[in-house]
């Protein structure tokens, strides 16, 4: 909105304006831009534009207002697509749930970038369904390999652990902790963790958030409204190189392992994955193809390592804002773990107060505020609307984690509201954090365990402080493309045990 405040019109703005309409010229699309019949309310809708300069470079932010101003549910357009945001846990539950609404958008950058290959950008159909029941199967914890997903977490901890010791008393950990959870996936996919500071590592974990950076940025933006730019030269060239890179550096990994196979002896994702292109070999409309093994090892990388290491951020934030919760899962780790062994998953049922402080800092920090966009597989009837098919739709998760008609006081942090009357585990219905329905978060169960061994071997060896006297901890997010906290100092103090 801000971008048009201006009154007047500037010559380089107005070269861009005739840029913008030569490009629409060649693409032959319309420049009027109207709500289709019965399609829910929102904003008026510039010619070629739509609404994509309200989003801004922070989604979030940008949409603010919207719904207070026309209803839980509202439309925008980006360029000539439509968009709809559901709000409410009621609503947003219902779209979920719902296999019409199961679809993902054919966005033209997606498109490129070959991001409707694999699983988290796929249309929904036979071969996202079976590539993901095919990876959830093999992510089960103990799908491959002599080593089980615990053990693989625990190891990782351990150097954690390790690294938290040689740092300074305050420090930022958001490096290593990154680190560690982006080698759980790499332990799964590559069959082996890397060091801190290896070059390929470090190269493949920047390449990876960059190119989410670029890709939710305003640049991003205006390549999905005029495709025909990626294939002219500018900046928006570096989306299109830094993944090139990544994909050669996963597809090098391939490589490496299929000249290493042992069909009958899977050693991780990779080979698990090979061996299932060999086995459907014969058939012709078997999705397990060498591209789609690529564009699978990278959805995972992208879901399962931003996410969850932002998670843990988060968690130790608010245990140095809340020294009084953090004592009371210290006392619960020292009880049923005590100090002699690593904590175990089986640990978790004895430690519903644990669990419950994981539980509400993901329901409170809202990593992912509006989820991954989902679409209309059919023109589907929705609360009096109409929406087509291929309508693209976001689920408001804040409008789900604050829903005062579910949760008291959503806005204080409360781990109580995991726990019922006797102090066992509770979650209710609305701790919507991984989605559900048909397209629900693949690596829940993953995530959930890397969450729960991660913060109690850290909470078991570990007391976090916040080291500034002068000021308190910030607990107002930073929009990235998840939800982050700003970055802080962590005061460390070793326990003794
Ligand atoms: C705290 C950590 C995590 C959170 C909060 C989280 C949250 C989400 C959310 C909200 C979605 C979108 C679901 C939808 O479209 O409605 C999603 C999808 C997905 N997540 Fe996660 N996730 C986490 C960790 C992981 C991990 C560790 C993995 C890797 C194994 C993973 C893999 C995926 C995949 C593959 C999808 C796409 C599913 C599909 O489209 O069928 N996630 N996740
Ligand atoms: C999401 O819901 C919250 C809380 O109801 C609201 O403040 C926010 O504006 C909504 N965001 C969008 C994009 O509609
Ligand atoms: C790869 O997977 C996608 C979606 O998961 C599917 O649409 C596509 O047909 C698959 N590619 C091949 C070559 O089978």
């Amino acid at each position: 909105m801000h971008e048009f405040a201006s009154p007047a019109l500037s010559v380089p703005l107005l070269l861009i304006f005739v840029l913008l309409l030569l490009l629409l010229l060649l693409q032959r699309k319309n420049i009027f831009i109207t709500r289709p019949y019965r399609f829910p309310t929102g904003p008026p809708i510039l010619p070629v534009l739509g609404n994509f300069m309200w989003m801004g470079r922070n989604p979030v932010a940008g949409l603010q207002q919207m719904a207070t101003k026309y209803g839980k549910v509202y439309s925008i357009f980006i360029g000539s697509m439509p968009l709809v945001v559901v709000n409410s846990y009621q609503l947003v539950k219902e779209v979920l749930m719902s296999h019409d609404f199961s679809d993902r958008p054919y966005i033209p950058l997606m498109e490129i970038m070959k991001q409707n290959l694999g699983i988290v950008g796929a249309p929904y159909g036979e071969a996202w369904k079976r590539q993901r029941r095919f990876t959830l199967s093999t992510l089960r914890n103990f799908g491959f390999g002599r080593k089980t997903i615990e053990e693989r977490i625990l190891t990782e901890a351990k150097v954690l652990m390790e690294t938290f010791k040689q740092e300074a008393t305050a420090f930022d950990p958001h490096f290593n902790i990154n680190n560690a959870v982006s080698n759980i996936i790499c332990s799964l996919v590559f069959g082996s963790r890397f060091d801190y500071v290896d070059q390929d590592f470090q190269e493949l974990l920047h390449l990876i958030e960059e190119n989410l950076v670029l890709q939710g940025g305003l640049l991003g933006q205006i390549c999905n409204i005029f495709p025909v730019l990626c294939k002219l030269p500018g900046p928006q060239q570096r989306m299109l190189t830094s993944q090139a890179k990544v994909q050669a550096l996963v597809d090098a990994k391939i490589a490496e392992h299929r000249a290493t196979l042992d069909p009958s002896n899977p050693r991780d994702l990779i080979d698990a994955y090979l061996a299932e292109i060999e086995k459907e070999k014969g058939d012709p409309n078997s999705p397990f193809k060498d591209k789609n093994l690529s564009m699978v090892t990278l959805d995972l990388f992208i879901a399962g390592t931003e996410t969850t290491s932002t998670t843990l951020r988060w968690t130790l934030l608010y245990m140095m804002a809340y020294p009084d919760i953090q004592a009371a899962c210290h006392k619960e780790i020292d009880e049923v773990v005590g100090a002699d062994r690593l904590p175990a998953m089986e640990d978790r049922p004895k430690m519903p107060f644990v669990d419950a402080v994981i539980h509400e800092s993901q329901r409170i920090s809202n990593i992912v505020p509006l989820g991954v966009v989902h679409c209309t597989l059919k023109s589907v009837e929705f609360q009096n609307y109409l929406l087509p098919k291929g309508t693209m739709v976001l689920t408001n998760f804040t409008s789900v984690l604050f829903d005062e008609s579910q949760w008291e006081a959503p806005h204080e942090f409360n781990p109580g509201r995991f726990l019922d009357g006797s102090g066992k585990f509770v979650k209710p219905d609305a701790f919507l954090v991984f989605s559900a329905g048909p397209r629900v978060c693949l690596g829940e169960n993953l995530a959930r365990m890397e969450l729960f061994l991660f913060f109690t071997s850290l909470l078991q060896r570990f007391q976090f402080y916040w080291p500034d006297p002068a000021s308190k901890p910030n607990l107002e997010p930073k929009y990235q493309f998840t939800q982050a906290p700003q970055p802080y100092k962590m005061g460390v103090r070793p326990r003794n045990l």
